[in-house]
């Protein structure tokens, strides 16, 4: 990749944490395999059994708090300091895994799990401690109106606004780890494609929107990026 690219855009899901250890969600003992989406992840089933959907998030707290970045995710900060770009990464993960590296310009569009928000004044805050429905926010004092601030399918994504203005202006857009089937995040490819850019997939295997994408680095990512890296550093 001789080009000197300008604004390249790094789209990550639960693959390129891994090899960090963490589970991703729809492999053969994915988390999706072992819980059900409907019970966990849709704002009805925090409606209907808030506690039980606050304990499948403090349950995953703890390991999540533990993960060790990876070499894709340092891979990613080695780029974002050598190479002479705008270099923003949009996470599917709510794992901290990028921030652990030191990757600047990350932007959690589903949600991070240790942040939770109050449904009643819209206050942020961070925790890796237990949350329950009896607590109260820290700003308004209210109970029962705290929620993991995880973007459950049925809601809006976070900083789509900040997408929508990368997307079009990008000219370098890598995938690494996701499977390319929830949207909107599976589409952004598609925007950067008929915006001009080179569009590059680093996964285990095809995935189902591979025909988006000009070149397919097939292996691990804790491999493979630091290769793409390499050779974009060249
Ligand atoms: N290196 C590269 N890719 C990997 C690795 C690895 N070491 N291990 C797994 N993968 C790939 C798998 O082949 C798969 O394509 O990572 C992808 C993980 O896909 P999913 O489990 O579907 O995770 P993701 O794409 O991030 O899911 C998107 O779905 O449930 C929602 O909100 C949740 O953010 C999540 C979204």
């Amino acid at each position: 990749m001789a080009k000197v690219y300008r604004n390249i855009v790094i789209l990550t899901g639960a693959g390129i944490s891994a090899e960090s250890g963490l589970a991703t969600f729809r492999s053969a003992d994915g988390l999706w395999n072992n819980h059900r989406v409907e019970d966990v992840a849709t704002i009805e089933a925090f409606e209907r059994n808030p506690d039980y959907v606050h304990d499948f998030y403090n349950q995953m707290r703890p390991e999540l708090m533990a993960a060790k970045p990876n070499p894709a995710h340092l891979a990613i900060t080695k780029l974002q300091n050598n190479y002479c770009s705008k270099i923003n990464i949009i996470t599917q993960n709510i794992d901290t895994l990028h921030e652990k590296a030191n990757n600047q310009n990350v932007w959690h569009i589903h949600g991070q799990i240790n942040q939770i928000v109050c449904l009643n004044c819209g206050h942020v805050y961070e925790t890796w401690s237990d949350v329950s429905s009896e607590d109260k926010c820290p700003q308004c004092q209210i109970a029962g109106m705290l929620k993991p601030n995880i973007v459950f399918f049925g809601e809006n994504l976070l900083y789509m606004d900040k997408v929508d203005e990368l997307l079009p202006k990008c000219d370098l857009f890598i995938s690494v780890g996701t499977s390319g089937v929830v949207y909107p995040a599976a589409g952004f490819v598609q925007i950067a494609k008929f915006s001009g850019a080179d569009t590059v997939e680093l996964n285990m295997e095809q995935t189902s929107n591979n025909y988006l994408f000009d070149r397919h680095i097939l292996g691990p990512a804790g491999s493979t990026l630091p290769q793409l890296v390499d050779e974009l550093l060249a």
